[in-house]
């Protein structure tokens, strides 16, 4: 077996709300392998982007992680310093996010950004860092690489600014990509485009990522192993194949029911009646007990264990009962 790259146990995350902490992120585990693709999926609100930001330490104010372990090739990060974990943003993981807009500087040209973040984290003179900046343009299939460099954010399609940051995100070569709805904001045919561009830079960098979508076809298509989330919760994981072919928590079932049709529609947000629990402590039991359409009484009474078949885990009473739809 090989080492995880990243590993995550027993995550909590919380946000100040006067005297308490309000728990968003609950116990969450999560392993990534180097050069593999693990999908996190899950309504809004579960906990996505939390659980990203909790690793790099970029939680918005007022949020803290309160227990748990991150660690990263081996390495506690949350015993590292600041300095340490700047030099481990860009360099060993790097980020995209849903809108590149707000994530690209308006003031500066695309190489100037580029160039930036390359000197920041490599010892290259302008000139080297700008050649380099050239080639990550190449990467990421934006044409005329070279007059390219001397545009700014603005003067870019919203498909070409998200190839601007991938290239910016994988300029220093990092091990670990997380990825948060990276293209949630795109239409069809551009987020395909930028689909493929991640599957590419994948095999031929052999880089890992961490895919956050609420979009389950693109998970299956990119992910090896996918995991599921409810009210700040890990509900279910495995392998992405054997998962959505055969989900054994009913919360999945249900959100792999309400996946769209190809029909051009751009937003693949699956809706699943009622409403997850959104504030303050979870009722006992089953947080999705309330909404399950097989919940019985032990379900808010009780905890729901852990079960497992083969590599999949479920965290329900009923996980053995389901059988492949
Ligand atoms: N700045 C904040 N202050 C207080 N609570 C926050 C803040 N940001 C997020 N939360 C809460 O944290 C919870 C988890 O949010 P998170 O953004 O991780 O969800 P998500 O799964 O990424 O959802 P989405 O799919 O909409 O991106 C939500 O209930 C949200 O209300
Ligand atoms: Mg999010």
């Amino acid at each position: 077996m090989t080492e995880d790259l990243l590993r995550i146990d027993g995550l909590h995350v919380g946000f100040r709300s006067g005297d308490a902490m309000r728990s968003v992120v609950r116990g969450v585990d999560l392993r990534i392998a180097p050069g593999e693709v693990v999908g996190l999926v899950g309504e809004s609100g579960s906990g996505k982007s939390m659980t990203a930001l909790a690793i790099m330490r970029l939680l918005p104010p007022g949020g803290a992680v309160t227990s748990g372990r991150i660690s990263f090739r081996g390495r506690n990060l949350r015993q590292c310093s600041a300095g340490d974990l700047n030099r481990l943003r860009g360099n060993q993981i790097g980020m995209i996010f849903q809108d590149p807009l707000t994530a690209l500087n308006p003031a500066l040209s695309i190489g100037r950004q580029l160039t930036d973040a390359i000197r920041t984290h490599q010892p290259l003179g302008r000139r080297a860092a700008m050649a380099r900046a050239e080639e990550l343009l190449q990467l990421v299939g934006i044409p005329y690489p070279r007059q390219r460099l001397l545009a700014y954010p603005h003067e870019l399609s919203g498909g070409m600014r998200q190839r601007v940051m991938i290239a910016l995100a994988v300029s220093c070569n990092p091990s670990l990509l997380i990825a948060d709805e990276p293209t949630t904001a795109l239409d069809v045919t551009v987020q395909a485009q930028v689909m493929d561009l991640l599957d590419r830079i994948r095999s031929e960098i052999g880089i890992a990522i961490l895919f956050i979508s609420h979009n389950l076809e693109l998970v299956a298509e990119i992910s090896t192993r996918v995991t599921v989330m409810y009210a700040g919760r890990v509900v279910e994981s495995g392998d992405v194949r054997a998962l959505f072919a055969s989900p054994r928590h009913p919360y999945t079932r249900q959100l792999l029911r309400c996946v769209p049709r190809l029909d051009g529609s751009r937003s693949a947000m699956p809706t699943i009646p009622g409403l997850p629990p959104t504030t303050g402590a979870l009722p006992p039991g089953c947080p999705f007990a309330p909404r399950c359409d097989l919940a019985e009484s032990r379900c808010s009474a009780q905890e729901p264990p852990i079960r497992w078949h083969e590599q999949q885990m479920a965290v329900c009473f009923r996980a053995d009962e389901m059988v492949p739809a």
